[in-house]
């Protein structure tokens, strides 16, 4: 009888760990975030390519909203035409690691 508790409870955390979302790692975004800085880091910056886009601040945001607004570039949802090159070369991962370590940002 213990044994197949012992079954059913590891069987369960299988299923947790496989059901888990890609989990968003702020350490990790470090070297990811250098990128960024270029444009995100500036207050009142403007980006001038192919228009003029006032680049909006990123940093203290919840993770789930850059994580879907990177999501919405990388799919063609949100049009902006250097975001979207950014967002198609991050992995679901990155968008976790740099959603996670932006939301820490005051
Ligand atoms: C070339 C300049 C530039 C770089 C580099 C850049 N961004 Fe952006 N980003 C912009 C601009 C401009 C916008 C506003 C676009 C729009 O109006 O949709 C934006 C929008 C965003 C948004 C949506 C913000 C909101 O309030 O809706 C997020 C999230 C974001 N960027 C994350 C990132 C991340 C993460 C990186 C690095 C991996 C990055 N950006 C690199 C220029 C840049």
């Amino acid at each position: 009888m213990k044994k197949i508790f012992a079954l059913l409870a590891l069987a369960g955390i299988a299923n947790l760990a496989a059901a888990a979302d890609v989990v968003g790692n702020a350490d990790a975004a470090k070297n990811k975030v250098a990128m960024c800085i270029g444009c995100h880091g500036i207050p009142g910056y403007k980006a001038t390519f192919p228009e003029v886009y006032q680049v909006p601040m990123i940093g203290g945001q919840s993770a789930k909203y850059i994580e879907s607004a990177l999501n919405q570039y990388k799919k063609g949802d949100r049009k902006n035409p250097s975001m979207r090159g950014i967002a198609a070369g991050l992995s679901d991962q990155d968008i976790a690691d740099v959603a996670a370590y932006y939301a820490q940002q005051k």
